[in-house]
């Protein structure tokens, strides 16, 4: 079994995302599988934005296809995903391969890999609270991923900003909830 390893924060060791998003991947390793782990840091090595020529190189796209769990670090930039993140999507997104258009609508190909989405957000965007309608990260990520036939798993560290006390325990709980996952 094959774990793609994904980070996208520019915080470094500061991140929430990347500290839950390791811990995710500490705790699928615990399971007896044998998994081989690739790990893509998007902050460090970023891919470049879309453009028609970047279509002819397939190998961020084979690296998703040939995956078995994908764990993702995703903070939240100004409401929604970093552009790192966004230009990965743009490269795993691909008509014909991951998702078709048929007579019924759209039809999502990349079905049967486990998502693992880490979470890191500096304000609360709960339903119901004031800046719910804000929320386009974990919105966005479990609306693309379905369309491409996975329903993706989250793990969240809400409220990063409102306090250091906030935040040590949002993490706290983000790395707890980790165990879940592995269960
Ligand atoms: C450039 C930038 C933009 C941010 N925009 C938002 C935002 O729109 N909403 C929010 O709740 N938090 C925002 N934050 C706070 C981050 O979501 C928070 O710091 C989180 O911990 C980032 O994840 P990381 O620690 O893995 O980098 C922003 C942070 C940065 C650096």
């Amino acid at each position: 079994m094959t774990i793609l390893h994904i980070d996208s924060s520019i915080n470094g060791d500061n991140s929430a995302s990347r500290a839950i998003s390791a811990r995710i991947v500490d705790q699928l390793k615990g399971l007896d599988w044998g998994e081989e782990v690739i790990y893509r840091d998007l902050a460090a090595e970023p891919l470049a934005h879309l453009t028609l020529d970047a279509f002819a190189d397939t190998s961020v796209l084979d690296e998703f296809l040939a995956s078995d769990t994908v764990v993702i670090g995703a903070p939240m930039y100004n409401f929604t995903l970093p552009t790192q993140l966004k230009a990965w999507i743009d490269r795993i997104v691909i008509a014909g391969t991951t998702f078709r258009y048929t007579e019924n609508g759209p039809e999502g190909l990349a079905k049967g890999k486990r998502v693992i989405i880490a979470l890191a957000r500096g304000g609360i965007y709960d339903v119901g609270s004031p800046a719910a309608a804000l929320e386009h990260l974990e919105s966005y990520l479990r609306g693309v991923f379905n369309f491409i036939g996975i329903e993706p798993e989250f793990v969240a560290a809400d409220g990063l900003a409102i306090s250091p006390e906030v935040r040590e325990s949002a993490i706290a709980n983000a790395l707890g909830e980790t165990i879940r996952l592995a269960a």
